[in-house]
């Protein structure tokens, strides 16, 4: 079945993966990236789908109606049959700085956006969320899709406010929206803010490798691939109104995350620094998946001892990606045809 799938956010580390993947694995849809080119959204990501005609990028902010409503016109006369919302601010070092941009992205876009697309009779919403709404578990136990919302960071409490008005549109409307809360992601195409790719660019250059705190905290690591297929099964396949978390079993804490990147590079362990902790930092990430396994069928490809070194991989053979971003340069891709 033909499809035309207006994705947010396109044109970030998780959402560009999702473009790529989508023209890959379902040909015969047609792709809209709604994205509002923010420090975190480039267009070197997307050089791969760029010239392709089932392909469409609308440059736009989904806070704003007029550029929403752009961005569904560009579906044509048959519409946007689904939506995928990747768009946000996730940074949560950068939330702690300022939460406003957060609440405006996060809560008000995604409000702006579920009205758009109730109103154009959309068949399928897929918000895709965060682990991290749940806040911070201690040594044991797993997040459930029944644990209480308890988020610690302005993103996180950001990332929750828009699951509520996403579960209230289903509720009150009927409007078929599902959730998605899946854990830390890595691979090709993530901004250095990030641990991961920080790590390897910093690593790569013999600058220091910032530990937050005792470097003990522990994230759940899942391959970006297998996060993007996970969304296209819960797209095709999930029920609406339910929420699926989505993880793969991969938890280490972040120093060993770190040595297991120096050890690939042959980088000695002296470029480590300890760093003052983040403030209200969460301990400890952990998913059960057992609701989307059970259900849906996605389990995960990839573990983290195949996908870290094709991570490693990816950077060192986009060596020119990397140097643009980490010098800025990468905004000229398209400050000249978008002015942003
Ligand atoms: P990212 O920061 O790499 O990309 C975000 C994209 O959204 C950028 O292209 C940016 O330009 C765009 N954007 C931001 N504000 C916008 C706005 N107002 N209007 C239009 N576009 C806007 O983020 P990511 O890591 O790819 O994450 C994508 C989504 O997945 C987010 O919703 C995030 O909460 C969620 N998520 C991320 C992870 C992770 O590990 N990165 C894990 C779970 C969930
Ligand atoms: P991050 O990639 O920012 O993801 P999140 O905060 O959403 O989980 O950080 C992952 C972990 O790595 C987190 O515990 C914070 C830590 N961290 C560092 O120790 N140093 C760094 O420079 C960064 C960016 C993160």
């Amino acid at each position: 079945m033909t499809r035309t799938v207006l994705v947010t956010g396109g044109a970030g580390f998780i959402g560009s993966n999702f473009v790529q993947m989508l023209r890959e694995d379902r040909p015969d849809w047609r792709v809209i990236n709604l994205d509002a080119l923010t420090y975190a959204g480039n267009l070197e990501n997307l050089t791969a789908v760029e010239a392709d005609p089932e392909y469409t990028f609308v440059h736009g902010d989904i806070t704003v109606a007029a550029d929403v409503a752009k961005a569904f016109a560009a579906g044509g006369e048959s519409g946007v049959s689904d939506v995928i919302h990747f768009a946000a601010e996730s940074h949560v070092d950068r939330s702690i700085a300022s939460g406003l941009p957060f609440v405006q992205s996060n809560v008000v876009g995604t409000q702006v956006l579920l009205d758009a697309a109730r109103e154009r009779g959309v068949q399928r919403f897929v918000h895709v969320s965060t682990d991290e709404v749940y806040g911070s578990l201690g040594k044991t136990g797993f997040f459930t899709e029944e644990t209480p919302l308890s988020p610690n960071s302005p993103y996180s409490a950001s990332k929750a406010g828009s699951d509520m008005l996403v579960r209230a549109v289903h509720e009150t409307h009927g409007f078929p929206a599902m959730i998605t809360r899946c854990s830390n992601n890595y691979g090709p195409y993530q901004f250095p803010e990030k641990l991961i790719p920080l790590m390897i660019a910093n690593a790569r250059e013999d600058k220091a490798l910032p530990i937050y705190g005792d470097g003990m905290q522990i994230r759940d690591w899942l391959y970006v691939r297998d996060h993007c297929e996970a969304i296209l099964a819960v797209l095709e396949r999930g029920s609406a109104g339910e929420v699926y978390n989505i993880g793969g079993h991969n938890e280490y804490p972040n120093i060993d995350i770190v040595r297991a990147i120096l050890k690939h590079l042959d980088k000695p362990e002296s470029l480590i620094e300890y760093v003052t902790d983040r403030l209200g930092h969460d301990r400890r990430y952990a998913i059960d998946a057992r609701k989307i396994e059970e259900t849906l069928g996605w389990t995960p490809r990839y573990t983290f001892e195949q996908a870290l070194p094709m991570t490693l991989q990816w950077y060192q053979d986009h060596d020119g990606w990397l140097q643009n971003v980490r010098s800025g340069s990468y905004r000229d891709y398209y400050s000249a045809q978008y002015g942003a």
